[in-house]
């Protein structure tokens, strides 16, 4: 095993009328801006349950950030940060609420010149304005970890950002939320955490075995409890595994000590930024032929996996490790995700360029677990998925 250093300091308040308790986890006299996104929490009852439990704080509004979090929409809430002296951030709402409301923690206490280095020079953000979030959407882990993405329309990019000032203080998981979430976002849900756990654990061993037991129990509890969710968003114990699985897939702890990945999020990242696709769905698209042109170096873990998680037990290594690429891409389209670019859009015609030309401008020259997938690699990866 690789030696680590781990410190999560996010204070989870997970179940059943949890809401309620965000009195006690905000400073006394802060002044709260709460941010949302299109008003979902207004159709649900999120935002009134949230509303009551803050009747004695002074807060502002800022709703309407819109999935994948935009840079220029954030920037008209920092004004309202600035205007209005807010000392406490509350986030309601899925993964892009989350991360917009980190990337303005980050850019309120920001120096340099324009917000945007933070994301266009990944500049780590040590210290950020406090911020606590309500999760109404299990997917991305973002409740219980330090990163976010941010996208900026008119450039067609979406960067990542982070640092270990960008923890919440505090997540509220209220597995109830779940009941109102659209067939579509469950999905997504499932696709991006068990994707989460892939990049963590598809590389090659480090004799972490207990890492390894982890990430697998994950896949597959992600894997039992996806069709009960996806039938009935209102089975509570269904609900609160499926919260719970998406928090643990990308809160850090699986990462520990083992090399990760990452390169299927760099390159789906970039479909998002071209095509608007769901941002689990670039995943889906990317995930087969990533680890079949990489097959020679994840080759003992794909067979790993396939054993474990999928009980494939007939064949050679090479014909295990290739059952579990094949049982990943099923696993997707059972979740009714489509596994191709041409599925998404019929644009689709040299986009493998224009990601591999983007990362060499970048200076991306090699990503993945040993820095091998390099531009030409991330061409062949893309023109693959098509
Ligand atoms: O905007 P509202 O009206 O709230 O509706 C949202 C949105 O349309 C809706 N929704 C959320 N909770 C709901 C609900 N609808 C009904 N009932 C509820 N309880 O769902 C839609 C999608 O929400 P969004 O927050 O965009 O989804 P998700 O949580 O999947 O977040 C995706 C974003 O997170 C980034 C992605 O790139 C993308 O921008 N990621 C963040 C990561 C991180 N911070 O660690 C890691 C991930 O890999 C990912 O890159
Ligand atoms: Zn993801």
């Amino acid at each position: 095993m690789n030696n680590f250093q781990y410190k999560n300091p996010t204070k989870i308040l997970f179940g059943k009328g949890q809401i309620e308790n965000l009195t006690t986890e905000i400073p006394d006299n802060s002044k709260i801006l709460l941010l949302y996104g299109g008003g979902s929490i207004k159709k649900n009852g999120v935002y009134d349950q949230v509303k009551k439990a803050l009747s004695k704080f002074n807060i502002v509004e800022f709703g309407g950030i819109p999935a994948n979090p935009e840079y220029e929409i954030l920037l008209k809430a920092l004004k309202v940060i600035k205007a209005e002296n807010i000392t406490f951030l509350l986030a309601v709402g899925g993964g892009s609420v989350i991360d917009g409301t980190k990337f303005l923690s980050a850019a309120t206490l920001f120096e340099g010149e324009t917000p945007w280095d933070i994301l266009s020079k990944n500049i780590r953000t040590l210290k950020g304005m406090p911020f606590g979030t309500v999760l109404t959407l299990p997917a991305t882990g973002s409740e219980m970890n330090s990163g976010a993405v941010i996208t900026r329309r008119e450039t067609k990019e979406k960067f990542a950002m982070g640092g270990p000032g960008l923890f919440p203080q505090f997540s509220i998981l209220d597995p109830e939320v779940v009941k109102s979430i659209p067939q579509r976002q469950i999905a997504n849900g499932l696709a991006d955490s068990f994707t989460h756990v892939l990049e963590q654990y598809m590389t090659y061993s480090v004799n972490g075995l207990l890492q390894d037991r982890f990430a697998e129990s994950i896949l597959q509890t992600i894997i039992e409890v996806a069709p009960a969710i996806l039938k009935n968003p209102a089975d509570y114990d269904a609900a609160a595994t499926f919260m719970w699985s998406c928090t643990m897939a990308l809160n850090g702890l699986i990462q520990q000590g083992v090399p990760s990945d990452w390169a299927i999020h760099m390159i789906g990242h970039e479909l998002t930024a071209l095509y608007g696709i769901d941002h689990a769905r670039t995943l889906a698209i990317i995930t087969e032929s990533h680890y079949t042109l990489n097959f020679e170096d994840k080759k003992e873990k794909l067979a790993q996996y396939a054993e474990r998680v999928w009980k494939v037990t007939d064949g050679t290594l090479e014909e295990k490790a290739k059952a579990g690429i094949k049982k990943t891409t099923t696993f997707f389209q059972s979740l009714g995700i489509k596994t191709k670019l041409s599925e998404y859009t019929t644009d689709y015609k040299g986009t493998a360029e224009i990601i591999s030309k983007r990362f060499e401008e970048r200076g991306w020259k090699g990503i993945g677990e040993h820095g091998k997938v390099t531009p030409k690699l991330v061409e062949k990866i893309v023109e693959m998925s098509y």
